[in-house]
Parts: C-alpha cells; sequence; structure tokens
C-alpha cells in the first residue's frame, strides 16, 4: 500500500536493518579506521576529538536526514534529484559527482595497501614490533611504482565487481556479514591497546583537550573529516536514499547511522593511538600510523599473526562498502541521467577512475615532486579539495537547498512519511538546517581564506 505512487521499476532496499547496514557500510570505512586515528594523531588529538564532536552534532545529523530525505522524496540520483525540485540547481549534484570520482581515486589507492597488508600478514612479513622496520616497510611500499598500482588495480576491481552485483545483490548483502565482524575484532584491538604499558597517555591525547591546540586549520580538518566520515556532502547518502520505500523511519535511520560512524572512528582511534604512546611512535606520523601501529600491536598479542590477517581483511571489507558507494552515486547518475547500460557504465567508470588514481599514487613515490597545491601532490590536493573543500560546500548547498528552496516544511513531511510518524526534534532540525548548518560552514570557509 504504502508503496503505491513509488516508481515500480526501481530496485529497493530488501530490508530497513539492509538499509541501514549499506548506509553504515557506507560511512564506516578507511574514513574511521585509516583517516580519523591518524587525522586526530596530527590535529593535537583530543582538540580535534572535541571539535569534531560539534561539527557532528551541528551538521552532521543534520544533513544526514536531509540527504535521506531528499532522495527518498524524488527517488533518483544526486543529480537528478536536485533538478526535479529545481532545474537550475542540477549542477551542485554534478558537483557531489565530481567529489565522489576524485574521492574514489585516492581511496583505491589506500584500499590497495590494505590488500598489500593481508599478503604481508599472510606472509608473516608483519611479525615485528619495531617502529623502524614496520616504518620503512610501509613507505617502501607507498613510494613504490608497479606493486601499489596493481594493488589499486585489484582494490577498484573488486569494487566494480560487488557495484555489477547491483543493489540488493551485491551492497547489500556483503554489508550484513561484514560490518557486525568489524566491530567486533575493533573492540578487541582496542582493549589489547589500551592495556599495553604507557597506554594511558595516549587514552589521554585522545580524549582531553588542549584548547591552545584548536586553530582553524584544525577546524577545517575536522568539518572536512566529519563529511568525509559520515559520506555527506557529495549525495551519496541521496543516491542511498532513493532506494528507500515509504515505510521507513528516517529519522531514526539519520540517527542511528551517524552514531555507529562515530562509534568505530572513536574505537579505532583508541585501539591506535594509546599503542603509539605505549611504543614511542609519533602520533603525527599521517598517512602510515594505522599501517605501522596495528602490526606493532598484534605483535603483542597471543595468534597476533592470525588476528592481523582477519583484521586487514576486515579494513579490506568495510573499505570496499564505503568504495562501492562512491562507485555508486556516479554510476546511479549515468545511468538514470543518460540512460546507459549499468553493466557498461560501471566498467567505464571503473577503468576511468583506475586511471585517475595511478598519479595519486606515483606521487608518493616517484612523482613526489609534482605538486598541484603548495606543498601537496596529486593524493593530498585530492583529499584536500574533495575532503575540505566539496563536501563542505556540498553540504552548505545542501543546507541552503533543503532550508530555502525545497523547504524545511516539506522535508518533514517527507521525513515524518505524510505525519504518519513521529519526529519529535523536527523543529530543532529545521532551525539546525536554515540556519546553524549554513552559517558554521560559511564561518569556517571564511575564517580559513583569511
Ligand atoms: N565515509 C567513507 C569512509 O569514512 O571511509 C568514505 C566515503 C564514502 C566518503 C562515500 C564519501 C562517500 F560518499
Ligand atoms: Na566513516
Amino acid at each position: 500500500m504504502a508503496n503505491i505512487n513509488q516508481n515500480q521499476d526501481r530496485e529497493q532496499w530488501g530490508s530497513k536493518i539492509g538499509f541501514i547496514l549499506a548506509a553504515a557500510g557506507s560511512a564506516v570505512g578507511l574514513g574511521n579506521l585509516w583517516k580519523f586515528p591518524y587525522m586526530a594523531g596530527k590535529n593535537g588529538g583530543g582538540a580535534f576529538v572535541l571539535v569534531y564532536f560539534i561539527i557532528l552534532f551541528l551538521v552532521g545529523f543534520t544533513l544526514m536526514l536531509a540527504e535521506i530525505v531528499l532522495g527518498r522524496h524524488t527517488q533518483l540520483n544526486a543529480i537528478g534529484a536536485y533538478r526535479k525540485i529545481r532545474k537550475n540547481w542540477a549542477w551542485v549534484g554534478g558537483l557531489g559527482v565530481l567529489a565522489g570520482f576524485l574521492i574514489l581515486s585516492f581511496y583505491s589507492v589506500v584500499g590497495g595497501w590494505v590488500i598489500n597488508y593481508i599478503v604481508k600478514s599472510l606472509t608473516g612479513a608483519l611479525n615485528v614490533s619495531d617502529a623502524e622496520v614496520l616504518g620503512g616497510m610501509f613507505g617502501e611500499l607507498i613510494s613504490g611504482t608497479t606493486v601499489p598500482i596493481f594493488y589499486h588495480g585489484l582494490f577498484m576491481l573488486a569494487t566494480l565487481l560487488i557495484v555489477f552485483g547491483g543493489i540488493g545483490g551485491g551492497i547489500e548483502k556483503s554489508s550484513k556479514i561484514m560490518m557486525p565482524a568489524l566491530f567486533i575484532m575493533i573492540i578487541i584491538l582496542a582493549i589489547r591497546s589500551m592495556t599495553l604499558p604507557g597506554a594511558v597517555e595516549g587514552i589521554k591525547y585522545l580524549l582531553v583537550p588542549d584548547f591552545s591546540k584548536i586553530t582553524i586549520g584544525v577546524i577545517l580538518d575536522a568539518l572536512g573529516q566529519v563529511f568525509f566520515s559520515l559520506s555527506l556532502g557529495m549525495g551519496c547518502m541521496i543516491t542511498y536514499g532513493s532506494y528507500l520505500s515509504k515505510d521507513t523511519n528516517i529519522p531514526q535511520s539519520a540517527t542511528i547511522i551517524p552514531l555507529i560512524d562515530t562509534g568505530v572512528a572513536l574505537l579505532a582511534g583508541l585501539a591506535v593511538l594509546p599503542a603509539v604512546f605505549a611504543f614511542g611512535f609519533e602520533p603525527s606520523a599521517g598517512p602510515g600510523l594505522i599501517f605501522i601501529t596495528f602490526p606493532a600491536v598484534f605483535a603483542q598479542m597471543p595468534l597476533g599473526s592470525l588476528f592481523a590477517v582477519m583484521f586487514f581483511v576486515l579494513v579490506l571489507f568495510a573499505a570496499l562498502s564505503s568504495s562501492i558507494s562512491l562507485l555508486e552515486v556516479c554510476v546511479a547518475y549515468v545511468v538514470d541521467e543518460w540512460k546507459m547500460n549499468r553493466k557498461v557504465t560501471t566498467i567505464v567508470l571503473g577503468v576511468v577512475i583506475f586511471l585517475i588514481g595511478i598519479p595519486c599514487s606515483l606521487s608518493l613515490g616517484p612523482w613526489s615532486d609534482i605538486t598541484l597545491l603548495p606543498g601537496k601532490g596529486f593524493f593530498d590536493t585530492f583529499d584536500f579539495v574533495s575532503s575540505n573543500i566539496l563536501l563542505p560546500l556540498g553540504g552548505l548547498l545542501l543546507c541552503i537547498f533543503v532550508g530555502w528552496i525545497w523547504g524545511t516544511d516539506n522535508a518533514i513531511k517527507e521525513a515524518t512519511n505524510d505525519g504518519n510518524l513521529e519526529f519529535k526534534l523536527s523543529g530543532a532540525w529545521a532551525f539546525l538546517v536554515k540556519y546553524v548548518g549554513p552559517v558554521a560552514i560559511l564561518l569556517v570557509f571564511i575564517r580559513s581564506l583569511l
């Protein structure tokens, strides 16, 4: 009955939990396990975490709801959704597809490192706890030429094959198994890490904010990280929301997904930073942080090598359930708007993104002299431009669109399933979307430009 007005040809999620798992699968990924710990380490620990939480509460939950509601209302991809409501806003969706393209190209390079670390852990090469050796091993991998490109290709191939399976078959099924397993594993790791001698310093570093460390750079990084981690600002949740049926409880989903994502990020931080201090590593070590720290923790555990294999396999699964959503945004756009064949589109886009990822990988080794932005090569530029500029900009425009153009009344009508559902905080949500979100994002942008 609830489905009567819906586009009957469009594929839908098999179940409510299927959507939550897939959306959480998109959110939980390298952003939590790889990027969050090293961003926190780089930006003063507790200071970063505090700012992250403030932004999460002001814009994270708000935009999660806005995107899902917009997607389900229009039943369209990111660009189509904007266009359906206001023709000349389609380019905002286009900005999102562009961001997805850029993100996936460097995301897949990191995904490739993860596959390589699965191989390393299988061969026992990771069975060391010496920081120098582990750091050297990581440096050798990422600065290589053919090896990291080969693994980047493998990761893209895996992503492509899952997206090939379509919504229910590929994306939904794989998330159902991987998510819970990852959660358990990361809890075990956090416990081991926090009980290492000297770990307390790391826990303090992560959880006790040093207010003097809060700079505009830290705030911009935290803003970008909230968007990146929650898969917001590029229409990913619009696209996933478009496959939802009309009887889903969106306010509830939009609360659960950010909670899961933040939980995993914090657990990853608690698994990494205490160990960083216990082993005397540098918290500001950068993108290699987890690849150096985790093997050292495993070396301190009974059955460590077994855990290492399991862990990196789960990181790979988490990365894949995110990369498929990045590819899906681009595929959904081309299929819906250009009426192209889904399989052909998937292959073509996969190959193009693989090619764009090659300079990202090379920029960490042979091409390290080439800079696109001051001090930033391809990899860092793609990351900075997409996470810290395109996603927050997409979020700002989404706030304006939902708050002022489509209108919060229409959005709330959709969110409550035409008034059939309770949404207690709808007033607060409308205020956040119309005023707080746009002002907060604009302020951060303006301050960081000055
Ligand atoms: N949220 C993912 C992560 O934290 O790894 C990355 C991501 C996926 C960003 C999908 C944006 C997106 F649309
Ligand atoms: Na995330």
